[in-house]
């Protein structure tokens, strides 16, 4: 069997952790004790069990530097991981990933959202077995993260997009294939498909799923014993299922909308045998945003080939591009590297939004699979979103890369719920850097959370074990702070539980 390499390459065998994790003493937890025991690594020691021991990881961390001095492979503090990675990126890489649009107004408001949120924990109750599990559009998947689609991995790490889907493969996961990759999807495929994948989760038990149904009270609920007068249970009624999904490594496929639909065509098809289970379309990208740290740098990877490997794999792009550009009707994207780009460039930035009713042809190539449209930030797109026939949405500012002075997505995402939060699957992303950032989302009425920046300079620093390291720190922390927030189950997770803080918010905005 193939295990997955701790971060450090340490696979010495090691004793039992049971007695100093307080979560490991019940026999009925989640946590499989027989796991601890025989992994022998740290992010292999939070899968392979009934369910997956998230909270594991930080006693792993402790005890990988008792036992061995050897510490994190990147920094557990997410005030410190920009930092690192700006030190070990280079600075086009670093700098692509770590800016944003304009002044970076928007950036810096999506962690001032979060940080006028608080939460209200609740003391003397069990939350053991604690249970991460979230269903959406009718399959469980182990936790509420998702990988959001991140382009140009190649920039950051040789190791790229399969080294971060391999990460998130390890973790059960779900990997979200950007448009702008630097690794065709079907290569990807094929590198998970060596390593053997984890134990899906049993598909049998009932989830404690933040989907469907879930509670969600209204905002400033007392926190008192109200949550089960002040909870409005609404239930997803698009939850797609997926047939022909696998159980995991799960994968889903963004698509940056082509103009020409044979195009669009083949992407999908192709998204669809490699076995994608729901398509992300991005709606905020039609046009590349100004942002000044790239053109400072000069730094265009598209238009110079890198991030184009979906399109230059394609082979109707591939055809097209030979009729359309060779004169000697021969040349082939790789004969004109420079031409092709552009070309590219030109289908999926075109700066050409396509219009709500266009989705009905992206419905009739994708079929019956969910379709999720990312990047909506109003509510009044979130209820054309839900009667456009589509299954979900992503409230998404594309981590402030795109309009700068667009409104946090966090600031909008109660409003949207409420809106639409009982036809649609509402996911959240831009912002995410700590475990209680997510349950902050989910308790705002979040179905799933993408993370994006840290995970990419987990990447940076230390390749797939750093994307992996930064990926179980977020689940540890996630499930360590669940419990001390009060809470067994995502589906616990309600407005009752936050406070909206009347004061400007914490002065420290680093990240
Ligand atoms: C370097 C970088 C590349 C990105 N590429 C894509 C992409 O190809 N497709 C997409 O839909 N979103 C893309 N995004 C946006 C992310 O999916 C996500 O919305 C964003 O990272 C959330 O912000 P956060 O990382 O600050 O939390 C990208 C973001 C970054 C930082």
């Amino acid at each position: 069997m193939n295990r997955p390499r701790s971060s450090n390459g340490d696979e010495a065998d090691r004793p039992n952790l049971n007695n100093l994790n307080a979560n490991m003493k019940d026999e009925k937890t989640t946590h499989s004790t027989t796991a601890a025991a025989n992994n022998t690594n740290p992010t292999t020691a939070v899968i392979n069990s009934n369910r997956i021991a998230y909270g594991q990881y930080q006693i792993d961390l402790y005890f990988q530097a008792l036992t061995t001095g050897k510490k994190p492979i990147t920094t557990t503090d997410p005030n410190k991981l920009e930092q690192q990675a700006r030190e070990a990126m280079s600075p086009q890489g670093f700098n692509y990933v770590f800016g944003g649009a304009g002044e970076q107004a928007t950036m810096h408001a999506n962690r001032l959202a979060f940080r006028q949120w608080k939460v209200i924990p609740r003391m003397l109750r069990d939350t053991l077995p604690r249970n991460l599990s979230v269903k959406l559009f009718g399959k469980t998947y182990d936790s509420p993260i998702l990988m959001a689609p991140i382009g140009v991995q190649s920039a950051y790490h040789p190791d790229a997009e399969t080294g971060v889907a391999k990460a998130c493969a390890a973790l059960n996961i779900p990997f979200i294939y950007s448009t702008a990759s630097s690794t065709p999807l079907e290569e990807i495929v094929a590198a998970l498909e060596e390593t053997e994948p984890p134990e899906p989760s049993p598909e049998t038990e009932e989830p404690a799923s933040a989907a469907e149904p879930t509670t969600t009270a209204p905002l400033q609920t007392p926190a008192e014993g109200k949550e089960t007068e002040a909870t409005r249970p609404h239930t997803s009624s698009t939850s797609t299922l997926v047939p022909d999904s696998k159980p995991s490594p799960s994968r889903w496929f963004q698509l940056y909308w082509p103009v020409d639909d044979d195009i669009t065509a083949s992407l999908l098809s192709r998204a669809r045998v490699a076995g994608c289970e729901v398509l992300v379309v991005t709606l905020d990208t039609f046009t590349m945003a100004w942002r000044p740290l790239d053109l400072d740098t000069g730094f265009l990877p598209f238009a110079v080939g890198e991030g184009n490997a979906l399109g230059f794999s394609d082979s109707v792009f591939r055809q097209k591009f030979t009729d359309k550009f060779s004169s000697s009707g021969e040349d082939q994207v790789e004969d004109n590297i420079l031409a092709a780009s552009r070309y590219w460039a030109g289908e999926v930035f075109s700066g050409h939004a396509h219009k709500w009713e266009d989705l009905a042809t992206l419905r009739k190539l994708w079929g019956d699979r969910p379709i999720v449209l990312k990047g909506v930030l109003s509510v009044e797109d979130a209820v054309l979103a839900a009667r456009s026939g589509v299954d979900g949405i992503i409230v998404s500012n594309h981590g402030g890369r795109q309009l700068d002075g667009a409104v946090p997505s966090l600031e909008m995402l109660p409003e949207i719920v409420d809106a639409v939060g009982d036809r649609l699957t509402v996911m959240f992303d831009s912002g995410v850097r700590t475990g209680v950032d997510v349950l902050k989302a989910l308790a705002l009425g979040a179905k799933a959370v993408l993370v994006g920046r840290p995970v990419i300079y987990g990447l940076g620093i230390a390749g797939t074990d750093g994307a992996k390291h930064v990926l179980a720190s977020l689940l540890a922390e996630v499930d360590q702070s669940m419990g001390l927030l009060g809470a067994q189950t995502v589906g616990e997770l309600n407005r009752s539980m936050l406070r909206k803080i009347s004061y400007g918010g914490d002065v420290k905005t680093s990240l």
